[in-house]
């Protein structure tokens, strides 16, 4: 196995560049900031919480993550936006709604109040279903870029960060697909010098950090860092990246449930699953290009769970239907249905309903938390380029050209694990376990 690598120390201060200061991004902020003065605690978050098994099961060796490998710690955390509307991190909390105003919000107010979003790279041609005042012009997407750049240093210097990670929280914009602008490095560069509409804003956020040395991930379905050229420049500079798509909710769900059929050899001949929600991102979700962008993200994920091709008989003939539909009463509690048709023994037909009263931003924000700190772990270990052992977070994970994406949140979960162990030099764990019945 490719031998342990070196891990620079986690001194000093992160910084953690969120474009998009919306609900999940000022849930992350109100989170950690509750957590830091002892009024919550981190649920949801592995970085935080979750134990790590080492050695053999009678070793009884289960440190907490955060005490195998050198996390940064929650104190050490600084945080900036890019937002298109103007409004700081309480405002912005209070309009999102997923917070408890008098509860959550208040008592830290002077804190949320103190983080203003930088002006954003922003066009309506991408996200059609909000503007906003706070936005750069420039001559075109280079000098945008450039920008953007700027920001990055200035927000080092003035805060005294040591280095930084990016995570796109952002709105989900229109559906595009990879061609000839995204396909090296050097075209991507031109493309931002002609401002080609192929070149998106999430686009050009990745291409800065990425270019700044800072390691970045998406947590929206469109494009951004999923780029060959992007993923090749990432490589070039020694920079890690991961995506896309955070994996909260319903595909949360679908990535539970599906591998446990499968790992039973039980049919599916349906699966429907239908939302409600009625925040920004789900009035944004109801322009249908930003619409189409969220489906392909979300259909993929049984495909390659079920494995279709190589079941015909289980799995081969599914009815696969996603929807989304905004609706305002609900804000921010999001309600997921999903109906599925599956068969057993000789045929026999079953069903499934599961009703998910779910927070997306709940959901969210641990993921935000756990992004930033494992990229940063990796970029002081000198990984770079995509870090599938990311995947768990991602209904989307970016993966190498050639391989296919794992879905199955308990191999993604192993494998995250199973990284972090290497990191440390500690053995890889594989369950066989033949030792505990040596002669
Ligand atoms: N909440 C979840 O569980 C979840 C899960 C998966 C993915 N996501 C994705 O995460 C993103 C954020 O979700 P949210 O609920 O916080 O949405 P939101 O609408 O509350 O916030 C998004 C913010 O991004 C801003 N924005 C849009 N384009 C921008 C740009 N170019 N530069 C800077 N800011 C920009 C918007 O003005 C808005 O304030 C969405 O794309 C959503 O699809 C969310």
């Amino acid at each position: 196995m490719e031998s342990t690598p070196r891990i620079a120390s986690r001194e000093g201060r992160l910084g953690v560049l969120l474009p998009g200061l919306g609900a999940v991004a000022t849930t992350v902020l109100a989170g950690v900031e509750a957590v830091r003065q002892g009024l919550a605690q981190p649920f949801g978050s592995l970085s935080q919480m979750n134990t790590i098994r080492l050695g053999k099961r009678t070793d009884e060796r289960s440190p907490l993550i955060r005490e195998l490998v050198p996390l940064a710690e929650l104190p050490q955390l600084v945080f900036g936006a890019w937002d298109p509307i103007a409004a700081d991190a309480y405002d912005s909390a209070v309009d999102a709604g997923v917070l408890d105003r008098h509860r959550h919000l208040d008592p830290i107010r002077d804190y949320l109040k103190s983080v203003v979003p930088m002006p954003a790279v922003f066009d309506t041609a991408y996200v059609k279903r909000l503007d906003g005042p706070n936005k750069k012009r420039a001559d075109d997407k280079m000098a945008l870029a450039e920008a953007l750049r700027e920001d990055i240093r200035r927000f080092k210097v003035e805060n005294d960060c040591d280095r930084l990670a990016m995570i796109w929280c952002g709105s989900t914009e229109i559906f595009l697909r990879a061609g000839p602008a995204h396909a090296t490095p050097e075209a991507f560069e031109d493309a931002l010098r002609a401002s080609d509409p192929a070149i998106a804003p999430s686009m050009i956020y990745a291409y800065a950090a990425i270019m700044e040395g800072i390691p970045y991930a998406n947590g929206a379905p469109n494009l951004s860092g999923d780029l060959p050229a992007l993923e090749e420049l990432a490589r070039r500079r020694g920079v890690p990246i991961a995506g896309k798509d955070f994996k909260t909710g319903q595909t949360l769900m679908k990535t539970i449930l599906a591998p446990g059929l499968k790992a039973r050899m039980l049919g599916v001949s349906g699966w429907f699953s239908t939302n409600i929600l009625g925040n920004r991102d789900g009035a944004v979700l109801d322009d249908p290009e930003s619409f189409k962008t969220k489906e392909e993200s979300k259909l993929g994920v049984l495909d390659y769970i079920l494995q279709p091709s190589m079941y015909p008989d289980l799995y081969g003939d599914i009815f696969h239907k996603v929807r989304i539909n905004y609706y305002p009463p609900r804000g921010d509690d999001k309600e997921g249905w999903d109906n599925l048709d599956i068969f057993g023994w000789m045929g026999y037909p079953m069903q499934i309903k599961v009703d998910f009263l779910c927070r997306d931003s709940i959901l969210a924000a641990p993921i935000v938390l756990d992004l930033a700190l494992f990229l940063d772990l990796a970029s002081r270990a000198g990984l770079s380029g995509i870090q599938e052992w990311l995947s768990f977070y991602f209904k989307s994970p970016q993966c190498p050209e050639g391989l296919y994406p794992e879905h199955d949140l308990f191999i993604q979960h192993w494998k995250l694990k199973n990284t972090l162990r290497w990191l440390a030099g500690e053995d890889q764990i594989t369950h066989l376990g033949r030792e505990y019945y040596a002669e």
